[in-house]
C-alpha cells in the first residue's frame, strides 16, 4: 500500500469515527497557524525570534525588562495584524457549524485567528494577543490589534502586560476547568498542530483517551508524529490547511 492509500484509509476511518461522535473536543497549536504565516515556536536553536524564551515569555522576563517584553509582544501582534485564518481554520469553524455546542475548540494560539475564522466556542487558555491586562487592578481589556505604546499604562496608572500565560504561571482556572470538562465529554478529540510538549494543554489528550471506556477517539493531525502520538488511534500526516478540509467533505 502506497503512503498515500494509508492516508486516504486513515481518513476515512477518521470520518467514521467523527461521523458518530456526539461531542467532539479539537486541541491545537501554532501549527494550525503556519501556513497564515504565524511562526511556530519550537525553532531548532531554542530561540524565540532571537530571544531566550524565558526573557520574553515569563513574569521574571517582565519584571527585568518590560520594555523589551512589550517591543517584543508588540512585534507579535503587528505580525498578526497582517495575516488571515487558513483553510484549516475555516475547516474547524466548519466543523461547529454541524455539531453546534456539543463543539469545544481548545486553543493554545494567542493569535485570534480561530475567532477572526467565525468558530465561538473557542476556549483560549493560554490568553490572547488582543488583550491587555492591568498588574494592578488586574483589569482585562480587549485591545484589538491597534498599535500599543512602547509601555502601555492602564487607566489607574499601573503597568499593563499582554493578557498572556506565560511560563511558570497558571492557566486561567475558569477556562481550563472548561477545556478539562469538554476533554471528559468528547467521542473524538483531534489534536492540531502542536507538538504536545508544554503541559498541561498537553495532558488534555491523555485525559480524553482516559475519560470514559473505552476512551475518545484521537485523530492527531500534524506535519510529524509528536508527543501525542502515542495517544492517537489515527494519524493524518500533513498540512492541516489541506487535511482538515478533506476531513470536513469526507464527512459530507
Ligand atoms: N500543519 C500541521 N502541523 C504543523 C504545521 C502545519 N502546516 N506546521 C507545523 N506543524 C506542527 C509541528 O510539526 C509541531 O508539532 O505544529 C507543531 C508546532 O509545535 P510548537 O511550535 O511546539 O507549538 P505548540 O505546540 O503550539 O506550543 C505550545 O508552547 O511556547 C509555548 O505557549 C506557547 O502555546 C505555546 C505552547
Amino acid at each position: 500500500m502506497t503512503a498515500d492509500d494509508e492516508f486516504e484509509r486513515a481518513l476515512e476511518r477518521a470520518a467514521v469515527r467523527l461521523g458518530v461522535a456526539e461531542r467532539v473536543c479539537v486541541l491545537t497549536g501554532a501549527g494550525v497557524s503556519a501556513e497564515s504565516g504565524v511562526p511556530t515556536f519550537r525553532a531548532s536553536d531554542g530561540l524565540w525570534e532571537g530571544h531566550r524564551i524565558e526573557d520574553v515569555a515569563s513574569p521574571f522576563g517582565f519584571q527585568r525588562d518590560p520594555q523589551l517584553v512589550w517591543t517584543f509582544y508588540n512585534a507579535r501582534r503587528a505580525n498578526v495584524a497582517t495575516v488571515k485564518p487558513n483553510a484549516g481554520h475555516h475547516a474547524l469553524k466548519a466543523m461547529e457549524d454541524r455539531w453546534g455546542d456539543r463543539f469545544t475548540l481548545v486553543t493554545q494560539n494567542v493569535d485570534g485567528l480561530h475567532r477572526a475564522a467565525g468558530s465561538k466556542n473557542v476556549l483560549e487558555i493560554h490568553g490572547s494577543l488582543h488583550r491587555t491586562r492591568c498588574t494592578l487592578c488586574r483589569e482585562i481589556a480587549d485591545r484589538g490589534l491597534e498599535p500599543l505604546p512602547e509601555l502601555p499604562a492602564c487607566h489607574c496608572g499601573a503597568m499593563l502586560r499582554p493578557d498572556i500565560v506565560w511560563f511558570h504561571e497558571n492557566l486561567p482556572e475558569d477556562i481550563w476547568e472548561a477545556a478539562i470538562t469538554a476533554a471528559h465529554q468528547c467521542d473524538v478529540l483531534l489534536v492540531v498542530g502542536t507538538s504536545a510538549v508544554v503541559h498541561p494543554a498537553a495532558s488534555l489528550v491523555p485525559i480524553a483517551k482516559r475519560s470514559k471506556s473505552p476512551g475518545a477517539t484521537v485523530i492527531e493531525v500534524n506535519l510529524t508524529p509528536t508527543e501525542a502520538s502515542a495517544f492517537a488511534d489515527i494519524g493524518l500526516y500533513g498540512p492541516s490547511g489541506q487535511v482538515l478540509p478533506r476531513l470536513v467533505e469526507q464527512l459530507g
